[in-house]
């Protein structure tokens, strides 16, 4: 990745994507609900790309860093909560990638797609905490894996970064509080932990790499 090489990251106003944009200024354009950019909303995500387009061309990495969480047993989670997890979480992927990746495949050069999911979601287990959440996280991992190969040979790859309890001003604390003694490594993880295994991911390094999940969560017992 040279420096002038672009990068494009949705939902980067705040906690991991911002630091991804501050690890990269320069080359990072940021879109978030505030900058006038709903991931959830295809016609925002058109409109939002043309423009980017014009000014850039199709860039070289496109970061999906969109992800509402909510805490709730599944038998109690009411319809509202689950269609909005559904659509921040995965909606806004699918979305985001088909506004932004096709022009990625047609500019006929090496690219990178990484999106977000969770640590554990990839593992043939349940997860108590927040069901719904990493169900749409599941998906998100799938969703990944299957455009992995619809983009292989263009040589734009697409990875899942799997992240476990990582701190910043805008994370779920008190959650983190109480799963913290779950983690081996017996810290939080940091928004660099995150931006490093990015890094990687981006990297030329990381060019025959595709279709993984990198967990990042200090060896986290979800
Ligand atoms: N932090 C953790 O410990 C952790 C753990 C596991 C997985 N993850 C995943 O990692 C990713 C990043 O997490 P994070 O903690 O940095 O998230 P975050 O603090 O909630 O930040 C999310 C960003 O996305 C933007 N956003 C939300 N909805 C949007 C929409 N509809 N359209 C456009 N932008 C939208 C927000 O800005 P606006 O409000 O201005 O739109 C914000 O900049 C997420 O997918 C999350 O699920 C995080």
């Amino acid at each position: 990745m040279s420096a002038s090489e672009q990068i494009l990251i949705v939902g980067g106003g705040q906690g991991i994507g911002a630091a991804l944009a501050a690890a990269h200024e320069g080359r990072a354009t940021v879109w978030t609900r505030s900058t006038g950019v709903d991931a959830t909303d295809p016609a925002s995500l058109q409109a939002a790309f043309a423009t980017y387009q014009a000014e850039h061309g199709a860039p070289y990495a496109l970061l999906h860093c969109v992800g509402d969480f909510a805490e709730q047993p599944l038998l109690s989670t009411d319809a509202a909560t689950w269609r909005h997890l559904l659509a921040s979480n995965l909606d806004s992927a699918f979305h985001v990638i088909q506004a932004v990746v096709p022009a990625m495949v047609a500019a006929g050069r090496p690219g990178r797609v990484v999106l977000f999911a969770a640590a554990g979601v990839d593992k043939d287990k349940g997860m108590l905490r927040a069901p719904a959440y990493f169900a749409a996280k599941a998906a998100v991992v799938q969703l990944a894996r299957s455009l992995a190969l619809e983009t292989a040979a263009a040589g734009v790859t697409v990875n899942v970064v799997a992240p476990g309890l990582i701190d910043h001003p805008h994370s779920h604390r008190d959650s983190q509080r109480r799963m913290l003694p779950r983690v081996p490594a017996g810290r939080l993880g940091s928004t660099g932990d995150i931006v490093a295994a990015v890094g990687y991911l981006l990297s030329p390094a990381a060019a025959y790499v595709t279709g993984q999940v990198l967990t990042v969560d200090g060896g986290l017992q979800a």
